[in-house]
């Protein structure tokens, strides 16, 4: 057996130079060697006009308390909330989705500060609508915040009972119409609830009232930091019983076309990036308005990477929304809103 030493790179450079094996009618390169071309050829463009930006609204007035796991991210009382979506329409942010933080001594065990007209969401909706007409408000509709034990429903022992919690999220969906929302927005995953709220809303005369249903929403490690900046840790088990199992995507496309019957107008998956495979499918599968929740742990690990020096905040955050476009999505529910938005102006 004889070995022979490699080419050279210059004798590589030659061969390929002569054209002699490589088929080269076809240079891919050639799409990619000036910004002005590279523009010219991107397939997917970020616009603010799709970004969402969650706020924490609390009690209180003057208050604005930065949430440790979420650098950037506020607890906001009402005045401060709306200061904050003033700000964020000035970099170009377009709509807002808010959730309330009550008094814990008003939390009970079925929620009722969540459709009580003067809690912050409440209050928040009216104010941010009376300043800004034309901001975009959407509602986060689910019991979680407003429960003493931290879940998302009516709890019998162990057991988040599913109807008994619907009619309150019914009727916490009205109470967010009332008072001016936009759109209101189910996280719950109770089975019929969408169905519910369009019932709900159209006998209070609310018909033109959206809903984003988070139609997958699956069971995530990644919701930890916003369980600190919303103050719904459950007090005991876990959201398993309702929420999905990361495993499943065939059920993801049956919760969407369930919820696509019951009267959704929007359909979100949450997540986002492990999940991007799930936003493929349901934009492919049903063509609807798709919307994809960058959660409160996603944002939180680019961040702290970012502070540590470990990446370019930037570039990371371009990429992540990019690739969450890219892979369906229509609108992004961002805590990079602000920052996106003026990155992009
Ligand atoms: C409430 C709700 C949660 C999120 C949005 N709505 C938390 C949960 O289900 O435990 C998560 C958002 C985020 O992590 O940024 N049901
Ligand atoms: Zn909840």
């Amino acid at each position: 057996m004889t070995t022979t030493a490699p080419p050279s790179p210059a004798a590589v450079a030659r061969k390929a130079a002569s054209g002699a094996s490589l088929d080269l009618r076809r240079r891919p390169r050639r799409l990619r060697r000036s910004a002005a071309i590279r523009d010219m050829v991107r397939e997917t463009r970020l616009s603010p006009d799709a970004f969402v930006y969650p706020l924490f609204v609390c009690e209180g007035e003057g208050v604005r308390r930065e949430v440790p796991s979420m650098p950037g991210v506020c607890q906001l009382s009402v005045d401060r909330a709306v200061a904050e979506t003033s700000a964020a329409a000035r970099d170009g942010v377009r709509s807002v989705l808010l959730f309330g933080l009550p008094h814990n001594e008003d939390k009970d065990e079925v929620g009722s500060p969540a459709d009580d007209p003067d809690a912050p969401v409440q209050a928040a909706v009216r104010a941010i609508k009376q300043e800004m007409p034309d901001m975009l408000v959407v509602t986060d509709v689910c019991l979680c915040e407003y429960t003493s034990h931290g879940h998302c429903g009516i709890v019998d022992g162990d057991e988040i009972v599913n109807d008994a919690t619907v009619e309150r999220l019914a009727r916490t969906a009205v109470s967010h119409a009332e008072a001016g929302a936009d759109v209101v927005a189910p996280s719950d995953m109770m089975d019929g609830r969408v169905g519910a709220i369009r019932e709900a809303l159209d006998a209070a005369r609310f018909e033109d009232v959206a809903i984003m249903t988070y139609a997958a929403k699956y069971c995530s490690a990644y919701y930890g930091p916003f369980r600190d900046a919303a103050d719904s840790t459950p007090a005991f088990g876990d959201r398993r019983t309702h929420q999905m199992d990361p495993a499943n995507a065939e059920e993801a496309l049956r919760e969407v076309a369930l919820d696509l019957e019951e009267g959704a107008d929007i359909v979100m998956v949450k997540p986002a990036l492990h999940y991007l495979d799930v936003i493929a499918r349901v934009k492919e599968e049903f063509g609807y308005p798709t919307a994809a929740y960058h959660v409160s742990g996603e944002y939180a690990m680019l961040k702290a990477a970012a502070r540590n020096g470990w990446l370019d905040e930037e570039r990371a955050m371009r990429e992540v929304l990019t690739s969450i476009v890219r892979a369906g999505a229509d609108i992004v529910i961002t805590y990079y809103a602000r920052e996106a938005s003026r990155m992009l102006r």
